[in-house]
């Protein structure tokens, strides 16, 4: 079966994606409001949904990329490369925090993201790429506690 990227979830997709990054603990949970009001790239293979990832808005033209999930029987294959290039539009600037270096590796490489700072992320995002972090704090510290972050950027090219 050929696999599918669409930025079109479905609602039943975003029912999912609530459930699955909630019982995830690596990853940050995300309420249905915020998912409907995020563009989200989703994968499919047929009727499964097999993974995403999501690009929130944070003020002006800033975006954060993030939430990416692959079902496990679908890594290593590309897939998050595919649902990045769906997402990533050339007017807008893309923020992406992440604790895995091969993650920071992919974007650094070719796809004209620099390394950046949680000082500029806050002030690029005015706060919000903070304050939105406030209500799953308990989380965040806890992936605080057992890693460092990385934080590259992608600017406009406007
Ligand atoms: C991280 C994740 C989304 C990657 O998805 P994927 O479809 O397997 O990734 P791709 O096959 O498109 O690979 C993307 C890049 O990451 C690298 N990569 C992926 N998984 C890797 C691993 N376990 N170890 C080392 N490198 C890895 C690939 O080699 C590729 O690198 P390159 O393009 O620089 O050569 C997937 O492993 C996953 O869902 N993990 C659990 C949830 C998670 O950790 N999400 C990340 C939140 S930031």
């Amino acid at each position: 079966m050929a696999i599918v990227v669409t930025t079109k979830p479905t609602a039943n997709d975003i029912d999912k994606i609530v459930r699955v990054l909630d019982e995830i603990t690596e990853l940050t949970p995300r309420t249905k409001k915020a998912l409907k009001s995020s563009q989200i790239a989703v994968a499919r293979d047929g009727d499964e949904l097999i993974g995403w990832l999501i690009s929130e808005h944070l003020c002006k033209n800033v975006y954060e990329i993030g939430g990416a999930y692959i079902n496990p029987n679908y890594r290593r294959q590309g897939i998050f490369e595919e649902l990045t290039k769906e997402l990533i539009n050339s007017d807008c600037v893309y923020l992406v925090a992440s604790y895995h270096s091969y993650i920071i590796r992919h974007f650094l490489r070719d796809r004209g993201f620099r390394k950046s700072s949680l000082m500029e992320f806050a002030k690029l995002s005015n706060g919000r790429f903070i304050t939105k972090r406030i209500r799953t704090a308990v989380r965040v510290a806890h992936h605080l506690s057992n890693n460092s972050a990385k934080y590259i950027i992608r600017m406009d090219n406007t």
